[in-house]
């Protein structure tokens, strides 16, 4: 059965990864020693206690801080190699952000606010405002497309970071505690929001949590304490493509050996 498995490509290789911060002459270990594989398409949460790493991993597999140590392969490019403006570069055609606060610009309509990063892209601007309109209705926002954030709630606020992620159209979505500002409806509501754009869109998704909803919905747990991956989960597989989109006739080899499991193991 194993040889029938359909693998995911990897999007994101970790092999011992170091980092530590050092304040004058004490030193806070913030990575021990990381190994781990993401597969592209794969729902992960990052969940551990506050101090456990979770952050410091995010903002690496981001290019927004570099490691002492260890390599981080990013859609097999070497991340930790490249210079802090090639890493911005990068970050903005394959890394969307959501953070825990939204950061959104506070000056800026909703609409602006997710039509700025594809302008940033190099898009024209009839393009990005399309695209913003898209993402905004996508996350149910379309008719508070001209509000500022401080008109929205918080959990409006984390779904229009959530669209101005997408609009991007990035390989990886990278959320850091992105429910721990929002109540529980607000929180759960998000949650099936970031489930949806994955089996959708198929966009990968990497959360840090230590939220039960965000953790129960995880495709995959990858648990930190102090630095160290102390359990990963297993790879999920992809999803099977569904039948009317890909008549029989069309499925790969390895698919239609998959369905023929599947069904004989069924009955
Ligand atoms: N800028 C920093 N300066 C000093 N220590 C830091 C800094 N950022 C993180 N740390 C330390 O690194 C460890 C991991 O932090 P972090 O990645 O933020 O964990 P988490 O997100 O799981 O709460 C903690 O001990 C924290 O105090
Ligand atoms: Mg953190």
């Amino acid at each position: 059965m194993n040889d029938v498995c359909l693998e995911r490509e990897p999007i994101i290789e970790i092999v011992d990864l170091y980092k530590c911060y050092w304040v004058g002459n004490v030193a806070f270990p913030a990575l021990n020693g990381i190994d781990l594989t993401i597969g592209r398409g794969e729902f992960a949460v990052l969940a551990g206690r506050s101090g456990s790493g979770k952050t410091t991993l995010l903002n690496i597999i981001g290019g927004l801080e570099v490691p002492d140590r260890g390599l981080v392969k990013v859609c097999q490019q070497d991340f930790v190699q490249r210079s802090r403006d090639e890493r911005a570069l990068f970050r903005l055609y394959h890394i969307g952000f959501v953070f825990q606060a939204y950061n959104l610009i506070r000056v800026l309509s909703a609409r602006e606010n997710v039509a700025f990063v594809c302008q940033l892209q190099g898009l024209e601007r009839r393009k990005c405002f399309e695209n913003a309109d898209r993402w905004l209705a996508e996350v149910g926002l379309g008719e508070f497309a001209q509000r500022r954030p401080d008109q929205l709630s918080g959990g409006q606020q984390q779904r229009i970071a959530v669209s101005r992620a997408l609009a991007l159209n990035p390989d990886i979505v990278l959320a850091d505690e992105p429910t721990a500002n929002l109540d529980t409806t607000n929180g759960k509501s998000l949650v099936t929001l970031m489930t949806r754009l994955n089996a959708d869109f198929g966009t990968t998704f990497i959360i840090s949590s230590h939220d039960p909803d965000v953790i129960d919905s995880a495709g995959r747990l990858v648990l930190l304490t102090d630095g160290r991956v102390v359990q990963a989960g297993a790879q999920p597989t992809p999803p099977l493509p569904p039948e009317a989109a890909c008549p029989p006739e069309k499925l790969s080899l390895k698919t239609r050996l998959l369905r023929t499991f599947a069904s004989d193991q069924s009955e």
